[in-house]
């Protein structure tokens, strides 16, 4: 059960959210949580959603790894072919259109930095040049021996769309039937494009490119000296890559906030002013967006970012970069 969060804390939080300049989305896999889709640590979300896996009771770092695409491919694809059946039939919850809204009225833009593969804040409307996916995106496909690989040439070459795929997996062994997703350039097997564990293969082309306008936005709102917040939403910490990021962009500086939300690991372990939500993700946003709501046409985010046109003023912040 989540712990009660006061009206006036919340109050507080939407205030917080107005008044600032930018947002920077930080999310870990709790904020597909609440659109049915599995965390990884809570060892009931990844046993429970892949029930062969449990059988053979294998970890997710035992069976996220390149190893299996070498030594037994067809359980390779069995694994990422069922997780992308799963994020394929799963829908963003509210709670992304709801971040969407507060993203775009912001007036000096916004960004979005996540360890989720499964492409939902992209669905969700989330222009794809203000995203920034650390471990990459399941919907992407690459070549799983790339040193091998006759592929060469820029990133959208190496980098493809699976748009078109369809895998065939065997729901009570595990397994992808034949034929395997090719590479298109080689004809040997195709991976999906994320991270894995102990992984020398990732081809990290299409993430570093995100990297690059993240960090070139990241390092003017952090020197701008204008408020702006950090919304973390589910980040865990096995692997605290987000949580990490979210403490990094607003420690030391004079204008950032965070807002943790999080129903267990709420904690925030730097000075400042900053949020601890132990709610689940949409349950804290909707929660929110009621006390936005009150404050609207009031601040300048509002102001500024009607004046604007929330489209219109996204494709500029993108353009001039605007922090
Ligand atoms: N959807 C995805 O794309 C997805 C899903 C699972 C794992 N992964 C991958 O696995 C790794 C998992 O690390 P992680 O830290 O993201 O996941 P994690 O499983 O380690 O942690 C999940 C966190 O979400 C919190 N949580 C649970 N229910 C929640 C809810 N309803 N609302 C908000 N928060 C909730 C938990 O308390 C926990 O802190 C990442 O590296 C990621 O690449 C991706
Ligand atoms: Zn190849």
């Amino acid at each position: 059960m989540s712990k009660p969060v006061s009206n006036k804390t919340l109050a507080q939080i939407a205030r917080v959210i107005h008044g600032s300049s930018a947002l920077v989305i930080t999310a870990g896999a709790g904020l597909g949580v609440d659109s049915g889709l599995p965390d990884f640590r809570g060892p009931q979300g990844f046993h429970a959603a892949y029930p062969p896996i449990a059988k053979l009771g294998l970890s997710f770092p035992d069976v996220s790894t390149p190893r299996w695409f070498a030594q037994d491919p067809a359980f390779a694809w069995g694994f990422f072919g069922h997780r992308l059946g799963l994020y394929r039939a799963a829908s963003p919850h509210a709670g992304y259109g709801i971040l969407l809204e507060w993203a775009r009225r912001r007036p000096d833009g916004f960004f979005v930095f996540t360890s989720n593969v499964d492409g939902h804040f992209r669905r969700a409307g989330f222009l794809q040049e203000r995203i920034m996916e650390r471990h990459g995106d399941i919907n992407f496909l690459q070549c799983a021996d790339p040193a091998r690989c006759s592929g060469r040439g820029d990133v959208d070459e190496l980098i493809w769309p699976a748009d078109d795929l369809e895998v065939e997996v065997d729901e009570g062994t595990f397994r992808a039937s034949r034929p395997l997703p090719a590479c298109r350039h080689c004809g040997g097997l195709a991976r999906p494009n994320v991270l894995m564990f102990d992984d020398y293969q990732w081809l990290e082309d299409r993430t570093a490119a995100q990297d690059e306008r993240y960090r070139a936005f990241a390092s003017r709102l952090r020197r701008s000296g204008k408020p702006f917040a950090v919304i973390e939403v589910g980040a865990g910490e096995s692997v605290p890559t987000v949580r990490w990021e979210s403490e990094r962009l607003v420690d030391g500086t004079r204008g950032g906030t965070l807002i943790r939300i999080n129903p267990r690991d709420h904690g925030v372990p730097i000075a400042g002013d900053h949020h601890e939500v132990p709610l689940g993700g949409l349950e804290a946003l909707t929660a929110l967006e009621r006390h936005m709501e009150g404050l609207a046409g009031t601040g300048r985010g509002e102001d500024v970012g009607q004046a604007r046109g929330d489209l219109e003023g996204e494709a500029r912040a993108l353009r001039d970069d605007v922090i």
